[in-house]
């Protein structure tokens, strides 16, 4: 499956994990596919439900969506905006990208937002606690090359392509209105940020938020993947321990490059979380698992606990 990358960029985006997660899926005919933490919205695209509520309480992103549902962002449109603020990036440096930047955090118009996201530092996502767009420059004055205006221009074509045939909604909202909306037949795909990561305005996450996530997954009528970190070589996620006896954990080996050195290749075991068995269940003591994770080679790793008593 060659997966279709988005023309928004967030930190945690899945593109690597979408088709795992995509071919552990199971949305009926009938039902919707619930997204109620977006994001980029790569693992939702590529899905390519029928129907789709697609959520995340941060507006920018769901503004973003909207206009190309609306038609007011096209990837004509948005190819002429890059070529011209390109130039003027090319020309005046990075002062262009900050006064771009003062000027979304006056009108916060879609555009704008996704030159920044795509001229910023690594492409993240980052607001304020006044909740002000503040990653600085990427350092590329010559980022808006005619090859890369193209490849944008042409993943906005794709979302413009599905929202025109699909029944997407985009909406602003919190997990907590999202996720007691889906009924039996429905898909919740769930990507939280993770506990402790990330302090920003729409990105903020503690244990609260997570007893509360957990306590509605434990609730709902749909079938569910909630995707979660497993361990690193330091430690293990807390959270699967507490709160996942109930469910079925798929793991996966990710590698997460922090610069170009190999030893700076950070390895991850990715996890998802189902209510449901998608294989026969292979029942795995802790030392199987430990000695899965030391091999070098992607793995899955499928168990279930034992359920609470
Ligand atoms: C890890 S990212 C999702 C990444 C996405 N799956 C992708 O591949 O691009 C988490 C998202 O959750 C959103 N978010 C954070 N807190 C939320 C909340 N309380 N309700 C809804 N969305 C929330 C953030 O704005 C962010 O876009």
């Amino acid at each position: 499956m060659t997966v279709k990358v988005p023309p928004l960029k967030c930190q945690g985006i899945k593109t690597r994990l979408t088709e795992w997660i995509k071919d552990h899926s199971t949305l009926e005919n009938d039902g919707t596919w619930f997204e109620p933490f977006l994001g980029s919205g790569v693992v939702g695209f590529n899905v390519q439900p029928r129907r789709a509520i697609f959520a995340d309480v941060n507006p920018h992103i769901i503004n973003f969506y909207n206009a190309i549902r609306e038609g007011k962002v096209t990837a004509g449109i948005a190819k002429e905006f890059l070529e011209h603020e390109g130039q003027n990036l090319e020309s005046r440096g990075e002062g262009h990208y900050y006064e771009v930047r003062e000027r979304f955090n006056e009108d916060f118009r879609p555009l704008d937002f996704l030159f920044l996201n795509r001229a910023c530092f690594n492409g993240v996502m980052r607001f304020n606690k006044k909740g002000k767009y503040n990653v600085p420059f990427g350092h590329k004055p010559h980022r808006f090359s005619k090859a890369y205006v193209t490849k944008i221009a042409n993943q906005i074509r794709y979302v413009s392509q599905a929202v025109s045939q699909y029944d997407w909604a985009f909406v602003c909202s919190d997990f907590r209105k999202v996720i007691p909306a889906a009924a039996e037949n429905d898909f919740v795909y769930c990507d939280p940020p993770y506990l402790g990561r990330h302090v920003d305005y729409f990105n903020s996450w503690g244990e609260q938020e997570e007893q509360e996530l957990y306590d509605l997954l434990s609730a709902t009528a749909a079938r569910f993947i909630l995707s979660t970190w497993h361990s690193n070589r330091y430690r293990s996620n807390p959270a699967i321990e507490k709160y996942t006896y109930r469910f079925t954990i798929l793991t996966r080996e990710h590698f997460y490059h922090v610069g170009a050195k190999e030893r700076n290749r950070n390895s991850m075991l990715e996890a998802i979380v189902l209510n449901y068995s998608p294989l026969p269940p292979i029942a795995l003591g802790t030392e199987e698992q430990l000695a899965l994770m030391e091999t070098s080679q992607p793995q899955y790793v499928l168990y279930s606990t034992p359920s609470a008593g």
